[in-house]
Parts: C-alpha cells; structure tokens; sequence
C-alpha cells in the first residue's frame, strides 16, 4: 500500500536535532513540515536546508494541525512535557533519550501513556546500529549458544565541557544509560545492578561530584552477566565495542575503522589514524534505520522501536548504577 509522506514537526535543532531533520528530508516516506526551538535562526537554518515552517514556538507547531508525528530533540528537561502533549492530541512521538532525568517525573507520565496508545518511541539509536543489531540477531538465532556474558565498551573520545558535567545528571544517568539499553537489547529481564565509579583525570567530574570512569555489572534474569566499561575520554578515539559470550561461541563487534588505508614501516605495523569520529558520525546509519522504524510505528505496523517503558527501564539501571556506585552496595531492580 502506497502512503503520503509523514508529516513530521522537528522539535529542537541542536546537535541531534539536525541530524534527525537531515534524516527525514533523506526519507522517501517523510516529510518535514514544522521545525520549533526558541534559538529561532537555527529553526530557520532547518527549514533553510530541508523545507517545513520555522517557529519559536512548539505551541506553534502542535495547533498548525499539519503534523502527524513528532520528533523531540529538544533538552532533556523538556522531553517530559512534550511527550505528554503530543499523547494528549494523539500525535506519534519519537524523543530523544533520555525520558527525563528524574524517575519520579518519568513515573507520573507512564499511565498516561500506557492508556492513550499512541505510539510513543525513545530515541535508543544504537539498536539500529547494523553490527550491533547483526550481533543481536545472531545471538538470538543461536549461533553462541546461550548468552552466558555480555560486555559493552563505550568510550567517549574527550570528558564534555564542566558545564555539562553539572547539568548531565551523572555518567550513568548521561552514558550509561545507553549501554544499559543494549544489555536490555540483548538481555532484557535485568534484576540486579553493581557499579564502581572513580575519577582518575577529569577536573570537571570531580569539582561536580561525578565520576569519569565506570563499570557497571548487570545480572539477568537467565543467570547471564553483563559488564559496561565507560571512561569519559579515550586517546584512541570514540570506542564502541560489544561481545557476546555463549555456550559454544563469541560474536564480538570491533570498532569502525577510521581509515581503510594502513601504514607498515620499521617502527610499526598497520597503523592507522585514531577513531576520529564521534557520535554523530559513527551512528549516522543508526539514526536513519531509527527513524524508518518509528514510520512503521506510527502507520501502525509492526515495529521494533525502543518503547517508553524502554526508556523508562534505562533510566532505572542508571538510577541502581549510580546508587551501586555511590553507595557501594548491589542494588535488586524490578522493571516490571
Ligand atoms: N541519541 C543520541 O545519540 C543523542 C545524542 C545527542 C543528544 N541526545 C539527546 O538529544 C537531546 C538534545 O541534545 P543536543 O545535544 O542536540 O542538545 P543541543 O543543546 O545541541 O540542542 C538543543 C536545541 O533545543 C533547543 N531548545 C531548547 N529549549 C527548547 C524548547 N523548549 N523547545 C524546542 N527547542 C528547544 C535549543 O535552542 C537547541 O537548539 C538531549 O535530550 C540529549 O540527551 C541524544
């Protein structure tokens, strides 16, 4: 069956926002019809680039009654509130992670947005990641055997300015959370959470009380253990790799290669650059495979997108982590 292209309202046009309007006017299957952020030259630098109507307003976009889905990507303060109101005049919502920093908040929006149906997506862009997702698929075809353990490498290539630190909600609650949405990717009944965080050289995370290196182990409910390694920077580069353990073999994910080209002499073998990409470009298939699933969803198809009780569930491990880590104790967790 042929559709019209959906019509989406681009909500934010920071860092990620652009990379989601970059991804929809991209999209044979959507369009972008209204982009709002209160920094209005950068909605209009959007509409510029891409098409659709620039406000300031996202009041604006939400009565322009010309939308049929909305994409947060505003500050994560704001996400709650957005979310909400798009439930509220049945639009379909796809938003950023996190839901919100505060589990309290993210508990008072849960009934509303179990009850109203509409589709509501969280923005968990590595599960669309094609070595990941391979991996999983994979894993869960049986070529390991049962998944015994899971570790996740995930290394930023520099600590985020101090200001950010302040702002961010901690690493766990910032990073982590990611990771611990793959292990729920790969193993998602998780029941107990344990976490060491230190600082070894950030100047940032220490005048803020946070840490810039973690480890975060988590237990499934199959006996299976997972291990997150996370550090702030990395000399090497954006360090994203994954493995799977099982009963009778391994699938490991290596990191992108920043360079096919390789130099050998007498002082060293295959050398290559660093990983110089970040984010934005080491997960620029991901947010585009992203957002094709979440036209499914809100054209009502079958659809994998990460679910709100997804975000909500990496929310509550990163809350357990933090807490294992500050207060050195194993936290049981229930994400039923
Ligand atoms: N999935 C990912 O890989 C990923 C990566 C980066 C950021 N994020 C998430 O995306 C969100 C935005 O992060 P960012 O790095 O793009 O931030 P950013 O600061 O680069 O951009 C945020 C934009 O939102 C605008 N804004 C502020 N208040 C607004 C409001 N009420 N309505 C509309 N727009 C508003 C700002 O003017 C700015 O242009 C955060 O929740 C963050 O956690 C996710």
């Amino acid at each position: 069956m042929s559709h019209a292209p959906l019509r989406f309202g681009l909500i934010g046009t920071g860092r990620i926002g652009q990379v989601h309007a970059a991804s929809i006017a991209a999209d044979p299957d959507a369009e972008l019809a209204w982009i709002a952020d209160p920094f209005v030259d950068g909605a209009r630098t959007v509409a510029a680039a891409y098409g659709g109507t620039a406000t300031d307003s996202s009041d604006e976009l939400f009565a322009s009654g010309e939308v049929d889905a909305i994409l947060v990507a505003s500050p994560t303060a704001t996400h709650v509130d957005l979310i909400a109101q798009a439930v509220d005049a049945g639009i379909p919502v796809l938003c950023e992670k996190p839901i919100d920093l505060d589990i309290a908040r993210v508990d008072a929006l849960r009934a509303k947005v179990a009850a109203a149906g509409v589709p509501v997506a969280l923005g968990f862009n590595r599960r669309f990641d094609p070595a990941f997702a391979a991996a999983r698929a994979r894993v869960a075809a049986g070529e390991i055997g049962a998944l015994e353990q899971l570790t996740i490498i995930s290394r930023d290539p520099s600590a985020p300015p101090s200001a950010y630190v302040a702002v961010s909600g901690g690493i766990f609650r910032d990073m982590t959370i990611h990771d611990v949405d793959m292990a729920r990717f790969f193993l998602p009944e998780i029941v107990e959470v344990s976490a060491v965080g230190t600082t070894t050289f950030d100047p940032g995370a220490r005048e803020h009380g946070d840490f810039d290196t973690a480890v975060t182990t988590l237990r499934a409910a199959s006996g299976a253990v997972v291990t997150i390694i996370n550090s702030r920077h990395s000399a090497v580069g954006y360090d994203q790799r994954l493995e799977a353990f099982g009963g009778t073999g391994m699938l490991q994910v290596a990191n992108a290669p920043s360079s096919l080209v390789s130099l050998s002499t007498a002082a060293a073998v295959e050398a290559k650059p660093p990983y110089e990409q970040f984010f934005l470009e080491r997960y620029a298939v991901a947010y585009a495979a992203e957002l094709r699933e979440f036209i499914k969803l809100a054209r009502g198809e079958a659809s994998t997108s990460p679910t709100f009780e997804d975000g909500r569930a990496a929310l509550v491990l990163a809350d357990a982590a933090q807490r294992a880590a500050t207060e050195r104790v194993v936290v049981a967790v229930d994400l039923g």
